[in-house]
């Protein structure tokens, strides 16, 4: 994990934007709102892990000096999403960045002759219904505003096929489409939507679909099988393109598919740390 203290204001690229980040307890949401702090924003965690989200919260803040904050919120709930949104609005004021980040994989070992509904629907409920609903909600209180940025993360799936669940890819799949979609309606409002597609990075979801294997094992593994050699790639990696996509730097980006993969996906169809 990278040190995360503060920046002096003038390389500050979130100074004054408010971001709220759900799936934000841990890897990739973590990351960023890690870096979002030090970059000056003030974070709203969002997330159903209450002790960590609320623990991550507290270090964050005592170690950036930004108002780092956690609320509790199910994606897959309209209430806890507009809850979210709100608390960020009656906290700070404002909502300048909607991270839709919070996913699952889903079960690994299920082929569709077995599949079975109520898992199909499970990761469709967080993945896409959990990110649709962030963006109702984002877009509620930016439209006034005439601003934002939304952001989702898709994944590597999104343009590789096989050696993830079937819903998975679908899900993912979907996350592009709906980033595309919204980048046109909500373009009329002045705000940017966007989405960001990882490969493989070292985080629990990825050591569970790897068999609970420990990090280090993990991030032998990514290395092993990617296609830009001597990056020991980690969950800030991503967390940059949200920082650029989140901020200024990127103010006329909108509806972009951010494949940060180091190229794995240009010289694999299929998508392999799993097999
Ligand atoms: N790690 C990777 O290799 C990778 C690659 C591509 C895409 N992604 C995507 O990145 C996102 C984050 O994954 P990660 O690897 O950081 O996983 P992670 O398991 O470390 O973090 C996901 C977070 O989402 C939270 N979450 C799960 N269900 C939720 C719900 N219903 N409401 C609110 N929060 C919920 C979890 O509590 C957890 O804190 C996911 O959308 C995932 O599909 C990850």
């Amino acid at each position: 994990m990278r040190g995360f203290s503060s920046l002096p204001s003038s390389a500050q690229r979130l100074q004054g934007k408010v971001a709220l980040i759900t799936g934000g307890a841990s890897g990739i949401g973590e990351s960023t709102a890690r870096l979002f702090a030090r970059h000056g924003a003030k974070v709203l965690i969002a997330d159903i892990q209450a002790e960590l989200g609320d623990s991550l919260s507290k270090q964050i803040s005592s170690e950036s000096g930004q108002q780092v904050s956690y609320v509790h919120c199910d994606v897959t709930k309209e209430s806890e999403v507009e809850n979210a949104v709100n608390k960020a609005v009656s906290l700070h004021g404002k909502l300048d960045i909607m991270f839709n980040n919070a996913g699952i994989t889903g079960k690994y070992d299920t082929s569709i002759s077995s599949f079975e509904a109520e898992e199909f629907k499970k990761v469709f409920d967080i993945n896409v219904y959990g990110g649709f609903l962030g963006a109702k909600h984002a877009a509620r209180v930016m439209i006034p505003e005439k601003k934002g940025s939304i952001l989702f993360t898709s994944s590597v799936a999104s343009v590789t096929y096989g050696g993830v669940p079937h819903p998975y890819s679908a899900s993912k799949h979907a996350i592009v489409g709906l980033t595309k979609n919204l980048a046109v309606e909500l373009g009329q409002h002045g705000i940017r939507v966007n989405c960001i597609s990882p490969s493989g990075m070292p985080t629990p979801l990825v050591a569970r679909t790897m068999g609970g294997l420990d990090m280090k094992q993990v991030q032998e593994a990514l290395l092993a099988v990617a296609n830009l050699k001597g990056v020991k790639v980690d969950c800030n990696d991503v967390a940059e393109a949200a920082l650029y996509l989140g901020s200024e730097d990127s103010k006329f980006v909108s509806g972009l598919n951010v494949v940060v993969d180091g190229g794995y996906s240009l010289r694999n169809a299929g998508y392999g740390i799993n097999k």
